[in-house]
Formats: structure tokens, C-alpha cells, sequence
């Protein structure tokens, strides 16, 4: 009678339902449930006592409690099943709960002395800086937590209403424009849109309201509202090398100032001391962005990380063969074991040097992440036949890894052989430069090395397509310009670019090094 009580076997195995954490990651935030319980924990005491009023009572402290603990414990849930990605490593969920403190000290202190006014409490600031790091629609998510709490600190403060309407306005406002921010010049608009919004929904307000405050009071606060959202653009310039540092995360801003070679003294050295490499890097940098843009990666993350990706090649620039035709005479001289330590080197050289430039930790991941652990497969089997497969374990001759742990860094592994490979083909005809990065991809994923970077497949084959077509244009050949029996070329060299035309039976356009303005076909009528 009672066998519907009865537990019901499970259907599903339980790491279907969990996904199990993932190889390298065990400092995630949603990989750690003791320490996000912890960390959820302690924000949530700190919370409660910030919100505790002297002689409140009890029953007042356990409805706080349950209220602010429920509430983090739900955005905590929240976070960890749709903003996976943003809330990563468990040191950026400790900077966000510090931050959720520090305004919460904010709050209480306007609920002790009335001041500062709570439509200071830089919000919006808040909002654009995380949805330039981290994501727009987190951001919304992360104001919406942080509003709710500072509500449960300033209860029963008059302007509480009208300034969580006011902030959360600016805020939604501010994260709404605050996207592919690549002009520091921008920010300072985010700041005009968020003031503006700010001050219509606070006037707005004020028409809902049915008394009005004295027209001196009115005039203070609206001012505030316009000042505040107007200052909110410098402040987030003024704090993005804070909020970077903490998120670990850098802006389109910062990669700009890193894409810039004139700039970074490492990229002049690469250039001048290693030219391959810094040309490969160039046109890895140029393949990568257009993958990671196909898909909606960062695009621009990815050059960057390509134009320092092999850095660390500076130590010994001559061992390798972009840089040398040498290089493979040089690793004739030397046994397979020795040639192995000296590439296997370049990404923990690489590092090293990052760190002595002073290169931000995200962009260091490709250094380290963009061979994964594969094997240098040619020494390998330089080694096997000099000795034995049970000798030489192909695992001995792995990079040291870790395997790409992001999309952009996997994408940079990929876009890192292609481009290596495609300069092998003799013919790179649409055809081949297609079945080569096809086999690329599958070498990769059969090695195991983008089991880490939720990539999807059909990710992955946007990534190829896009790969092939800006390799097409890379790989992509002029006609032979015709020459006179001696073999010099029998067009003016000034020419040259025109030989398409010629070739194809068409006159030659001539270009007109000097505009001279035609005169009009018919004069104008006289007036008089
Ligand atoms: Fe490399
Ligand atoms: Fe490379």
C-alpha cells in the first residue's frame, strides 16, 4: 500500500548528476564545497553582525540570520551552477565577499550617522568593473546579492528605497554599456549614462512620492545622483589595476596596452633576437582571435597570449627552426635527451621571464598551458630507435603541462600547430590546409590535451572552419608575373601590383599618384 514510500533505486549514476571537478581546478569555487560552505559561512556572520543592532534581541539576530544566510547560500548555489565561469578560482570569490563586507560597513555606518548617503555607495562602479572582468549578466546577478544585503544593514534608514532603485538603475545601466570597453575614453561615458539614468529614476522617484522633500534637499540628492554616476567612470579606471589583480583578469584595456609591441620591451627582444618565433607568434596571434571570435571567446586575450606564447625560445632562439635553418644540424650533434630538455625548456623559460617582465598571470597561462603535456614526438623516436620503447617511455618526453585549462589557451595550442604545419605543405590548397587542421584537432583531442578547456565540439568546429579560412588568406598565392627570357621580371617594378589586370587581358588601371581635380562637365549657371 505504502510501496510508493518506498526509495526508489537510482536511474542515473551520481557523477551524471554532479559534475565531477575537474583535473586542475581543485581551487575552484564549485569544486569545493567544504570551502565554499566556509567561506559562505563566514561572509554570512560578518553580514549578520553588521546588520545586528545594539539590544536588537535575539528573535531580530535569528531573523537576520536566516535572511542574510539564506541569501548567500542561494546566490552561492546560483553562482556555482550558472556563473561557473566567473566565480572560478576560490581567491576571487574571497576578494567578492570582502568587497560585499567593505559595503556593508558603508551601510552601517549611514545607518549609525546618516552618512555618507547611501546613494554614494559606489554600486555602479561596481557593476561596470565586473562586467568588464568578468561578465556582464554576473555582474547584474553579483549587485542584485549586494544590494539586497546592504537593504538588511540600512533597514529603517528613510532614503533606503529610493536609493536601491536609484543604484540598481545605474548599475543595470552601466553594465549594459560596460562591454568591450577598448577606449579608456568610453568609461568616462559608461559614467555620463549611469549619472543620467541615476538622476531620472531619482526624479521619477520623487514625482511617485506623494510628499516632496524641500526643493534644498531635492537639489542636494539629484546632484548627488548625476555627481556619483559621472564619477563612477573614473573611479573604475582608477580601480581596474586593483579589481584585475584581485579577479585575476585583465580588461581589453590592459591587453591593448600588452598587444602594443612598441611597447613591451619582451616583444622588441623577440623580434630582434628570435625573428621566427616573433613572426610565428604574429600569425598564430592573427588565427587564434579569429577562432576565438567565431565562437564568442575572447578574441583578443588570445593574441595577446599568442604574441607571448613563446617567449621563453629567446634563451636558445638558434634550436629552433623558425629561427634557424640550422637548428636541426645543431640537434644532429646532440643526443635525442638533451635536444628534448632544451625544447621542452621554452615554456618554463618563458615564465620566468614573464615574471621578470612583470607580464599579468592570465596572459602567462599560454606560456605554460600551449604545448599541454604532448610528447616532442621527433626526439622521441630519434630515441626509441637509438634504444627501445620500454627504455624510453614516451611519457619522459612530455612537456610539463598543465593541459589548457581555458577555451582562449586551447585554442592557442591548436592555432600554435596549425600554423607550424601549414608552412610544411607544398601546395596549401583550401583541400589540404582543411584536412591538415582537421588532423591537428583530432591528434590533439586523441592526446587527451583539450579534455580540460570546455571546449564543445561544435566549438571546435566553428574554430576549424575559421581556421582554414584565415590560413587560405595566409597561405594564399599571387599569380607568377611574367618574365622576359633572362628571368627578369618584364614589367615595371611600379607595376607590378597591376599584373593580375594584365594577365588577365585587362588594361592596367594606372594610379593617379597626384589627385588633379576635373574640371565640372558643364559651368554652373551665372547668377547675375
Ligand atoms: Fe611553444
Ligand atoms: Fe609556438
Amino acid at each position: 500500500m505504502f510501496g510508493w514510500l518506498r526509495r526508489q533505486p537510482r536511474r542515473v549514476a551520481p557523477e551524471l548528476v554532479r559534475p565531477l571537478p575537474r583535473a586542475g581546478h581543485e581551487r575552484d569555487f564549485a569544486n569545493q564545497p567544504a570551502e565554499r560552505a566556509l567561506m559562505t559561512a563566514a561572509t554570512a556572520f560578518a553580514a549578520v553582525l553588521l546588520a545586528a543592532a545594539p539590544g536588537g534581541g535575539v528573535a531580530r539576530l535569528f531573523g537576520l540570520a536566516v535572511v542574510i544566510g539564506g541569501v548567500l547560500f542561494l546566490a552561492g548555489r546560483f553562482f556555482v551552477k550558472f556563473e561557473a565561469e566567473a566565480v572560478g578560482p576560490l581567491r576571487r570569490v574571497a576578494s567578492l565577499s570582502a568587497l560585499i563586507l567593505l559595503f556593508l560597513v558603508g551601510a552601517r555606518a549611514h545607518r549609525e550617522t546618516g552618512q555618507p548617503s547611501l546613494l554614494l555607495l559606489p554600486v555602479p562602479t561596481v557593476a561596470v568593473l565586473l562586467s568588464l572582468l568578468l561578465a556582464p549578466r554576473f555582474a547584474v546577478a553579483f549587485v542584485g546579492l549586494l544590494l539586497t544585503l546592504v537593504a538588511m544593514v540600512a533597514w529603517g534608514t528613510p532614503e533606503l528605497l529610493s536609493a536601491l532603485l536609484v543604484l540598481s538603475a545605474g548599475s543595470l545601466a552601466g553594465a549594459l554599456y560596460s562591454f568591450r570597453v577598448r577606449r579608456a575614453s568610453r568609461l568616462i561615458g559608461i559614467g555620463a549614462i549611469v549619472g543620467v539614468t541615476q538622476i531620472l529614476v531619482l526624479a521619477a522617484i520623487t514625482l511617485v512620492r506623494d510628499e516632496l522633500p524641500a526643493n534644498a534637499e531635492l537639489l542636494r540628492r539629484l546632484l548627488i545622483a548625476l555627481a556619483h554616476g559621472l564619477a563612477s567612470g573614473f573611479l573604475v579606471l582608477a580601480l581596474l589595476p586593483a579589481f584585475e589583480k584581485a579577479l585575476d583578469r585583465l580588461s581589453d584595456l590592459t591587453l591593448l596596452e600588452f598587444s602594443n609591441q612598441n611597447d613591451q620591451p619582451v616583444l622588441r627582444r623577440l623580434q630582434v633576437e628570435a625573428p621566427g618565433t616573433h613572426h610565428h607568434s604574429f600569425l598564430v596571434g592573427t588565427l587564434s582571435e579569429a577562432a576565438a571570435e567565431s565562437i564568442g571567446a575572447n578574441g583578443l586575450l588570445c593574441r595577446v597570449g599568442s604574441y607571448f606564447h613563446d617567449i621563453g625560445k629567446m634563451n636558445k632562439p638558434e634550436y629552433f627552426s623558425e629561427n634557424s635553418a640550422e637548428a636541426r644540424a645543431r640537434h644532429g650533434v646532440l643526443s635525442p635527451d638533451m635536444s628534448k630538455l632544451i625544447i621542452t625548456a621554452h615554456p618554463k623559460d618563458g615564465i620566468e621571464l614573464a615574471q621578470l617582465h612583470k607580464i599579468p598571470r592570465p596572459i602567462q597561462s599560454f606560456i605554460e598551458e600551449h604545448h599541454g603535456t604532448t610528447a616532442v614526438e621527433y626526439f622521441w623516436r630519434i630515441a626509441v630507435k637509438q634504444r627501445s620503447e620500454e627504455e624510453v617511455p614516451k611519457d619522459s618526453y612530455r612537456y610539463a603541462g598543465p593541459r589548457p585549462q581555458s577555451k582562449e589557451t586551447a585554442i592557442v595550442m591548436v592555432a600554435d600547430s596549425v600554423e607550424a604545419a601549414s608552412r610544411t605543405l607544398q601546395e596549401p590548397t583550401p583541400a589540404r590546409l582543411e584536412q591538415l587542421v582537421d588532423d591537428i584537432v583530432r591528434m590533439k583531442m586523441d592526446d587527451r590535451q583539450l579534455d580540460e578547456c570546455q571546449l564543445t565540439m561544435r566549438e571546435l568546429t566553428r574554430i576549424k572552419e575559421a581556421f582554414v579560412q584565415v590560413l587560405g588568406g595566409i597561405h594564399h598565392r599571387r599569380p607568377a608575373y611574367p618574365r622576359d627570357p633572362t628571368g627578369r621580371l618584364s614589367v615595371p617594378l611600379a607595376e607590378v601590383e597591376l599584373v593580375p589586370e594584365i594577365e588577365s587581358g585587362r588594361a592596367p588601371e594606372r594610379v593617379m599618384t597626384s589627385p588633379t581635380p576635373r574640371p565640372p562637365a558643364t559651368l554652373p549657371p551665372n547668377p547675375s
